[in-house]
């Protein structure tokens, strides 16, 4: 596949990210659409089963976003109007509509200033009586300490829900992502490591919880269509609450089932990606990513830098505009949360507040990174970046 348009006289357009598919994914929709079977079927049983044998969780309920995933997870929690949600506000902002859409109260607190991940202890230090879960977000695909938040919610009596929208494939300490929160929710969004364009997965040890999750994310039904066009099947539901439109689809599954069973290939590539990302930054006035410890793996979602004017002479907005003009794609993750104007006049935020997750706002670049990028363009990104570098904005 060609790794993007390209302009028609420079060289070709170096993109962020782009999904990695391929012929077996391709003919896996193929059969989707011969099958006469488009939405939540047979393919979405055989995701769940198989990400649910993949994580080692009891249970795993696909769904059509990690947004749906974190909204019916806080709901599973209990969490409602005067209960406290604590969370990180360097992240995407579905982290905290989620919170607000279950009717509770997102409460932010700093990340650790190399990691970009929550602050444990600040999130510790936050807990009140209306707090009620625990939301860390594994910033980039860099576990947010989940055995440490498992510990703090147990000791303290609350839920433990994780975002591993990034962090698909990470284990800490031989403990994979996925089996530790009480919840996890995952992201198949079109750009992450697995991708069905859009969609998500919760995984779950909570039988009753994962029940009613399906109910709840198919309008509230007692039987899905699948069940109910199956042949000899009764052909009646009974809605047993108001539930959501939150349901996966067999064609979104079908990527799925073909995606996971490439992912340890393009880890691997993400891996060859990330080393050769990194011995490259190290002679560049910019900083990489954290290591993270011997014990844990790293998911490998986001390769993104900190460009500090104090160190390179460069602000990382004018240097986004000169990678963007050599052709170069990049973004920013992320604006944090409490510098939106929405949260900013909700809660009552302001710059200051969170000076860490405002060092990452301001100062972090994700470069291009992606399983099918070819490793040329990551030498091509750092020689663009040695250049432009040099040169002074
Ligand atoms: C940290 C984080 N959480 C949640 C989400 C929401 O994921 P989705 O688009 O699958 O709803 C994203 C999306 O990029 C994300 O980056």
């Amino acid at each position: 596949m060609s790794t993007g348009p390209r302009s028609q006289t420079g060289p070709a357009f170096v993109p962020l990210a782009r999904p990695d598919m391929g012929d077996a994914e391709l003919s896996a929709l193929a059969d989707v659409l011969a099958s006469g079977w488009l939405t939540t079927g047979p393919r979405v049983k055989a995701f769940e089963a198989a990400f649910a044998q993949f994580t080692g969780a009891p249970e795993a309920i696909a769904l059509n976003s990690c947004t749906a995933g974190l909204h019916l997870s806080l709901l599973a929690c209990g969490v409602g109007p005067g209960d406290e949600v604590i969370t990180s506000p360097l992240t995407f902002c579905a982290t905290a509509n989620t919170v607000i859409h279950a009717g509770g109260t997102p409460v932010f607190v700093d990340v650790d200033r190399a990691t970009g991940n929550i602050d444990a202890t600040a999130a510790a230090a936050a807990i009140t009586d209306k707090t009620r879960v625990l939301l860390p977000v594994h910033y980039a695909g860099r576990p947010a300490d989940p055995l440490g938040f498992r510990t703090l919610a147990d000791a303290r009596g609350l839920r433990l829900v994780e975002d591993a929208a990034h962090c698909v494939d990470a284990l800490v300490e031989g403990r994979r992502i996925g089996t530790i929160a009480d919840f996890t929710a995952f992201s198949f969004y079109s750009t992450k490591n697995l991708a069905t364009g859009e969609g998500g997965m919760v995984t779950t040890a909570l039988a009753e919880d994962a029940d009613w999750m399906r109910v709840a994310a198919l309008h509230g039904l007692s039987r899905n269509a699948w069940a109910r066009y199956a042949p000899g099947a009764p052909a009646q539901y009974d809605v047993e609450m108001p539930g959501f439109k939150y349901n996966m689809m067999d064609l979104q599954a079908a990527l799925g089932l073909v995606q996971l069973s490439r992912l340890a290939e393009m880890q691997a590539h993400r891996d060859a990606l990330w080393a050769r990302y990194e011995s490259g930054i190290a002679a560049l006035p910019l900083l990489g990513p954290a290591p993270v410890p011997e014990t844990w793996t790293h998911a490998r979602h986001l390769y993104t830098v900190l460009v500090d004017p104090a160190r390179s002479g460069w602000t990382r907005d004018e240097l986004q505009r000169a990678l963007a003009r050599e052709g170069i794609g990049t973004s920013v993750h992320f604006r944090a949360l409490h510098l939106h104007t929405y949260y900013a006049q909700r809660f009552g935020l302001a710059r200051g507040m969170f000076p860490h997750a405002e060092y990452h706002s301001d100062h972090s670049l994700s470069l291009p990174f992606w399983s099918g990028m070819p490793l040329a363009d990551v030498d091509r990104v750092i020689e663009t970046l040695d250049r432009v570098l040099a040169t002074g904005p």
